[in-house]
Order: C-alpha cells, then structure tokens, then sequence
C-alpha cells in the first residue's frame, strides 16, 4: 500500500469511528457555574417592516393628522374638501374643512385606505374617534363608514355610526360599531351630512382614528393584541427599543426624538421612517412614525413583559453609511455641540425613574404612570463606529459618559462595536469599550449560514476577554440564500450558535433577535421573526427558538463536555451542539442539544452529582425539509412539540433526530 493511501485509510477509520462514537455528554450538575441573567432572551424593536404604524399600533388609520409631506396621502376626498393648517395642536397643526359642495346630490366627504386596506373582523368592536367643530357655529353630523370597494352596493351592509359635532370649539367625538363581516381590505369613508337632515354646515375635521377596542390590555391608545401577545409569550428578559438605523435617522432632523414621542398622542409630531427609501427595491413612499408608539407605551411593555427596558439614544451621529463623516452641518453634531443630546439622555432616565415632582416625571404621571419604571440600561448610538484617524463615535460617547456616569452611575450603559460582528471597524472599537469601561457592548450580526457553521464563530465567545465589557448581542440572525429566508434550517443554526451564548454566560448576558416585525406586504427585511397581515399573524422557527431558549432558560451554567471539549459542532461532534443549565428555582437541569447534521444521533446524558431523575419531558424543534417555513396560511407547519420521556438514574440514553433543536428539562 502507497503511503498516500495508508494515511487516507488511516483518517477515513478516524471519521468512520468518531461517527460510530456514543455521543456520550457528561454534565456536571451539581457544579452550577457563571449565572445566567434574566435579561439573557429579549427582543428588539424597531419600526421596519411597517412594525409600528400599520404592525404593533393598533392605529387603524393612515396619516391621521394630515402631517404627511403630501398632506392628503392615503386619503381621497370628494364634493368640497380644503387643507387648513391652523388646527388645535402646534405640532400637528393640519386638519381639513368639509363643506357644502353646492348641490345636495355632490356629497363631501374624505376616505382613508389604512395601512394596506382596512380590516374588521365579524362581531368585533371599533372605535372610531376625531377632533372636530363647526368652524361658524351649528351642528352638522358625519356618517362614518367602513366600506369594502370591491363589493360596491354592500357598503351600507359593513359597519357604520353618525357622529354630531357641535359648536366653534375643537372638542373630541368618539363612537363604536361592531363589524358585520371579517374583510381583510376596506376603506373608512366620512360623509358630511346636514345636522338632523337639514343643510350642510361646515366642519373641521383632525386626527381622525380608528383601532378595534380589544387592544392589547383594552388600552385605547394600544397595541395590536395578537403582536403584542407573541412577544409576552417569548417571556423577554430585556426590550430594545426603539432602533436599530431610525435612532441615527438618515439625518439628524430625522433622528429619533424621544421626547415626541410622549405626552398627547394628537400632539406628537410626524417624523420620516427611513425604511421608506432605504431599499429603492422595496420602496414605500407613505412610510412615516406617527410616534402612536412612543416612549411611554416602550416602558409600559417592558412592565407588562416583566422584562428590562433598554433604550437606545442618537449619538448625535447620523447614519454613518449614509453620510460623509465630515458633514458636521446636517449629519452630525460637533463633538462640543452635543449639550442638548447629552441632556436628552438625562432628561430620558428622569422620565423613566423621576419623581411626579420632575419635569420629565411629570410628564410620565399625566400619562396616568406616576411610579416610575425603572430604567437600568441606556444604549448611546446604534451601529456607529471610529475611523483610524478619527474618532468619529468615541469622542462624542466619552462626552456623555463624562456627564451620565457622574449623574447616573445606578444605570448600566451599553457601547457599540458597529454594523459587524468582525472586520476593522469592529477591531477599532473593540478595545476602545473596554478602556471606557461601558458596562455592555452592542454586537450585530446578519450572516450567512457558513458563518454561523464557521469554527471561529462557533466558538467566538468560548475566546471572548473575559475582564472586558459584557456583550449584547443586539441584533442577529442567519440569512439563507435564495428565497428562503425564514426558512426551518436558519433557525436550527441560531439555536447551535446560541449554546454558545449560554456556554459563556459570565461574558453573554443578552442577546435580541432581529428584526422582530414584518407586514407580508409591508417589508424592507427579511427574515424576521413575526409576520402579519391585517388579520393574521404567524410565528416564525427563529421565533420559536428565541422562545425555548427564554422560557428554558436557567439560573446557572452547568459544565457540560463531550470527550473532555465543550459541544459546539467540532469535526467530530457528529453535527451536535450542547449546553447544560440548572434552574436553581425550580430545581431542573435542562440540556438543549442542536443536531445540525443529517443523521439521527444517540446521546448518553450523564449528569454527575446527581442520584436520581424523577420526571423529564423534552421539546423539540424539527422539520425533515430544511427549507420549510411557518407561513401565514400554514402557521403552525413547524412548531416545538413536547413529550415526557422516562427517566431513572442519573444516565438518559436518547436520541436527537437530525435537524432537530432538542430541550430537555429533567427534574
Ligand atoms: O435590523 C435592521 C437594521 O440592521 C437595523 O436598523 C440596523 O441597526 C442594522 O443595520
């Protein structure tokens, strides 16, 4: 035998009995380790997709103030309709005035489209609201109807209500109907009608609003309950809000504003949404933030998710993609300008954490939350980075850190190291986290499926300093190639790559999957872990993962090793990838194992230290077709599936299947 082929004999019998091998996982559970923090599994909201106004705000109408560059957009009018701006509310000062067109048969009303079309549900309740006046005194009524205009001559069956207004001053008028029939695209139309069938008086009409009533918590200024019920039911630790890009905004006017977004909902002013033109293959000219979803319903969230509040503020750095870095005119704030940013900062955990008696606390009360939320995490910019000879994001996060650390050192502030997860700007920022001292750093990752099977990534925190900052994995997500996007296999290797945030607890303490919200006909992003039209929604696999691994989460890291190596898909771990926990609450010790690879695979848990098993019951993630996905008229094609298995001893012999994301909670 040549000695080429002697040594190919000699590898191949290497390969043949590594395969062969019993995947034999020893965990030590009586050995807890780092601790794993509750803020660990969160989510992170941005408005993309058409996430907030048209997703999780249950604001039914689009353009509702009539701030829109083009003042009219998404409305029709007809008979006599004029544009004022002289209305109730500086910030919103547009609204419009119906009158009598000059023949009775000429009917004058306006007509909004939604957010792709309006939707109601049979049986269910809407509330219909406006601020409204008879600018020269009378009463006129307006018939507001819900009409379906592909099935003229049923308009007058679908839902309706009369409305009178009365008098000069603005006042607000709100009215209920419950929906006839469960149409996924109609219009709200308003007739103006003469007040008791008499003649027509003129009418002012602003902030005209439309949401169902069974909002999530019946809130009227509320959230869409089914989006806002996936995203308690994943059980965050942490929410980031509210970006992602729109925190820099494509300049600085268009940055994100915190502060109005708080305080009247009428009175909150319009602000571009960059993801209207970012792609120009997804282009979406009537994307805007109503800033419906505001700061105050972010907090109000966190409190009803039981999880940590994480905001993100501007830098004072616009996208530093989409701008020269020298442009300190309309893209970025001086270095020794940014007095009022640092202030928005401050005035920030005062809104959160202040007295009733405070400015900004205030402001919390009168919107009916005098406790205060307790803030402990602020992020200072979104993907920001330096240059070798510019230290475009250090120099101006060293001037809040100066002012915020001295004012607030009970909070936790969190750093970026930019778009990538590798690469010069990530190795520039890097170190520079660590000699500020910021508690966190902010990680990002979008990448492909050899990334994620890559060895350096597999094991990228396993090496991770362990004196630097902790890390934040703030927005992550393997992206397949082709049309898959939310595809079953994507999920399977974030769920391998998250044992590694597990494995190393002491370093990892959160990590959000992004984005979170997508509209099927709304996106600029893919994939994303909820989907929705305006009827129904759907989770995906990768939400479904984010889910085990919160629910299943634990207090404490266990040791876990095959062959004396931790678990992370090495060349001969057989596609498998592991971590053990213990949840010191609840007594149980739970091993997630993710079986990357085509073949089933035997696994023997050993967990040292302990005498007996009384109960266990794995959950599993799995799908034989690597390309299958959850869609909205298949919602529940891959789903996790749990089953109690036997136990005795201290020694399980089971199997994983392959593909197959696998939990198993032994007590
Ligand atoms: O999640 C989509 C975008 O990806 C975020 O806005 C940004 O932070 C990242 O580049």
């Amino acid at each position: 035998m040549k000695m080429k082929t002697f040594l190919a004999s000699l590898l191949a019998l290497a390969v043949s009995s590594a395969n062969a091998q019993t995947n034999e996982m020893i965990v030590q559970a009586n050995k807890p380790g780092a601790t794993i923090q509750n803020t660990m599994y969160g989510i992170f909201f941005e408005d993309i997709n058409f996430a907030a106004d048209g997703g999780l705000y249950a604001e039914m109408v689009k353009n509702r103030s009539f701030e829109f560059p083009q003042n009219l957009m998404g409305w029709r009018t007809f008979g006599k309709v004029e544009l004022k701006d002289d209305g109730p509310f500086d910030k919103n000062p547009h609204y419009v005035r119906l009158s009598y067109s000059g023949h009775h048969d000429k009917h004058t009303g306006i007509e909004n489209e939604g957010y792709f079309g309006i939707a109601t549900k049979k049986g269910e309740k809407y509330r219909f609201s406006v601020w409204a006046r008879c600018p020269e005194g009378g009463k006129s009524t307006i018939l507001v109807q819900v009409v379906d205009n592909a099935s003229m001559g049923e308009t007058q069956e679908q839902a309706v209500c009369w409305v009178d207004v009365e008098g000069k001053e603005w006042k607000k008028y709100t009215a209920e109907f419950t929906a006839k029939k469960t149409m996924p695209k109609q219009s709200l139309r308003i007739f103006l009608r003469g007040f008791n069938k008499g003649p027509i008086t003129t009418t002012d009409l602003e902030h005209v609003s439309l949401f169902p009533e069974d909002t999530w918590k019946g809130r009227e200024n509320g959230m869409r309950k089914d989006l806002a019920q996936a995203l308690c039911d994943m059980k965050p630790g942490v929410f980031r809000f509210p970006g992602g890009c729109i925190v820099e905004g494509t300049d600085l006017n268009t940055r994100y504003q915190w502060k109005n977004s708080v305080g009247p909902v009428e009175n909150r002013p319009l602000n571009e949404n960059r993801w209207h033109y970012t792609f120009d293959y997804r282009f979406y000219p009537d994307y805007y933030q109503s800033y419906g979803l505001g700061f105050f319903e972010f907090f109000q969230m966190c409190e009803d998710f039981g999880c940590e509040a994480l905001p993100v503020i501007s830098c004072g750095l616009s996208c530093q993609f989409q701008n020269d870095i020298k442009d300190e005119k309309n893209a970025h704030v001086a270095i020794d300008s940014l007095e009022s940013y640092i202030q928005d900062a401050v005035d920030l955990i005062e809104f959160a954490n202040g007295d009733v008696n405070t400015k900004w606390g205030k402001v919390r009360a009168d919107m009916g939350h005098p406790e205060p939320f307790n803030l402990h995490y602020l992020a200072v910019g979104n993907e920001q980075w330096d240059y070798k000879d510019n230290e475009a994001y250090t120099a101006r996060l060293k001037k809040f850190m100066s002012v915020l650390k001295k004012k607030h050192p009970e909070i936790k502030y969190i750093g970026t190291t930019g778009p990538d997860s590798e690469g010069w700007k990530f190795d520039i920022l890097k170190p520079k986290m660590k000699e500020m001292g910021l508690d966190l750093v902010d990680e990002h990752f979008y990448r492909n499926e050899k990334w994620f099977t890559d060895s350096i990534n597999r094991h990228r925190y396993d090496k991770y300093d362990r004196k630097a900052p902790k890390i934040f994995a703030g927005e992550y997500a393997c992206h397949g190639k082709g049309k898959k996007w939310n595809h079953f296999n994507a999920a399977l290797l974030e769920a391998a790559f998250m044992t590694g945030y597990e494995r190393n607890a002491d370093v990892v303490n959160m990590a959000t999957y992004a984005p979170l919200f997508a509209h099927v006909e709304g996106w600029q992003w893919r994939p994303d872990a909820i989907w929705y039209d305006n009827l129904r929604s759907f989770k995906s696999c990768s939400y479904y993962v984010q889910s085990l691994y919160a629910h299943y989460k634990g207090t404490n890291v266990l040791p876990l090793k095959m062959n004396n190596k931790v678990v992370a898909g090495d060349s001969d771990q057989n596609g498998l990838f592991a971590t053990a926990a213990v949840d010191k609450n609840t007594g149980e010790t739970i091993i997630k194992i993710a079986n990357i690879g085509e073949k089933a695979q035997p696994v023997k848990l050993n967990l040292k230290g302990i005498k007996k098993l009384t109960s266990g019951k794995v959950i599993t993630l799995h799908s034989n077709e690597p390309d299958a996905e959850n869609t909205l008229d298949n919602p529940e094609k891959i789903v996790p599936q749990e089953k109690t298995i036997s136990v005795g001893g201290n020694i399980l012999d089971t199997e994983v299947p392959a593909k197959t994301f696998a939990v198993y909670v032994l007590k």
